[in-house]
């Protein structure tokens, strides 16, 4: 049996665990990261960084560089096409903290693609080596890059283009077997993980259809990976994560769920403010409260409330008992606001 507990190393960079949370748009916020780093996850990473956003002093793109204290390690992950603006962009991960920095070679949506980044890269292994290497050139933190296995059905371009990637610098690599073209339908090959393992001395981190335990174990037994990745197997449901690393740990308790719930609406007010959090946690509502855990037309009531004082009210209302869980957590865990390093001055340039 592979022990999930078990730490690995990306260049110097140690990771406690053998299970990494994925990075995802419009998911994977602070909150969404210090809590998967609580359930066991070894290495969190922030949702892709458009390096234009960040060459542009995007204000919105450069909160996505604000690092807490307790999500270490943590990755930032980048997207982009051109070397010298990325690697610009690397050196400002590096300043606001980060412990490596991922490249998004993946994406695979249109508006990411047209621009020359996220998977159309596997399509020129020569200019996806260019970015790795000027970013490796630039900063001292180990480079990191998300790949899918090409962009066509049935592609094997991963294996071209990961191995060139690891001469150009790369640390580590991150595979989501599946084409661009599938998106996210069929299912995730990880034959071919094993077969990049194989190919390249860096650690392999398998991305894709990890919903289990068992999943985890027969994915890192079969494909030598270094570690599997979670992704939405974690929306809603950070029980998993520990139920990846340790093994069944049982339901959680409507009281439990309430609990993370309230706790993560808090910490998402406080990063995102209340206008912008109030939109974006909607989704989180039904993936916190489906699974069968409360009754269907509840979320529907919560997602029409305007306040997420409100929302908090209504769900500590429907399981009483979570006050008592949430002070605990809240005494545990240090607030927000002690954590949330404030970026270096020069993250702005002066501006
Ligand atoms: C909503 C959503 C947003 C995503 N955003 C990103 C992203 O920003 N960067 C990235 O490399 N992958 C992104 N992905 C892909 C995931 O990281 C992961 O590789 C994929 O979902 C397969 O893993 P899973 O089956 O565990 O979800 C995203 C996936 C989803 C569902």
């Amino acid at each position: 049996m592979v022990d999930l507990r078990e730490s690995w190393s990306i260049g110097p960079v140690e990771i406690p665990t053998r299970l990494v949370l994925a990075p995802m748009a419009g998911v994977s916020v602070q909150a969404f990261r210090r809590q998967g780093r609580r359930f066991g996850a070894g290495l969190v990473c922030s949702e892709m960084v458009s390096c234009a956003g960040i060459e542009h002093r995007n204000e919105r793109t450069l909160g996505y560089l604000r690092v807490a204290a307790d999500e270490h390690p943590l990755a930032i992950q980048l997207f982009g096409s051109e070397p010298e603006t990325m690697a610009e962009a690397a050196q400002m991960v590096e300043a606001a903290g980060a412990d490596l920095v991922d490249l998004n070679f993946g994406c695979p949506v249109k508006k990411v693609t047209k621009t020359g980044a996220g998977a159309t890269l596997l399509d020129d292994p020569d200019h996806a080596a260019r970015i790795v290497s000027a970013i490796a050139d630039a900063v001292e933190l180990p480079v990191s890059v998300k790949l899918r296995r090409g962009l066509r059905d049935g592609s094997r371009d991963c294996l071209v283009v990961g191995p060139r990637l690891v001469e150009a610098g790369a640390a580590s690599l991150t595979l989501h077997p599946r084409s661009a073209q599938q998106m996210y339908t069929g299912s995730a090959d990880h034959s071919l993980t094993a077969e990049l393992v194989s190919l390249v001395d860096v650690p392999v981190v398998a991305s894709g259809d990890i919903t289990s335990r068992a999943k985890a174990q027969a994915v890192l037994a079969t494909s030598g990976a270094a570690a599997v990745m979670v992704g939405r197997a974690a929306q809603g449901n950070p029980w998993v994560l520990e139920e990846i690393v340790d093994g069944p740990r049982g339901e959680p308790s409507r009281e439990e769920i309430v609990a993370e719930l309230v706790l993560f609406i808090r910490e998402t007010v406080r990063e995102l403010g209340e206008r912008r959090a109030s939109g974006f946690l909607k989704k989180f509502y039904g993936w916190y409260l489906g699974h069968g855990r409360f009754p269907r037309p509840f979320k529907q009531e919560l997602v029409v409330l305007d306040s997420t004082e409100e929302v908090e009210r209504r769900l500590i209302a429907a399981a009483p008992g979570s006050l008592e869980l949430i002070e605990q957590l809240e005494a545990e865990i240090p607030s927000g606001d002690d954590v949330t390093l404030e970026l270096p001055i020069s993250i702005y340039g002066g501006g």
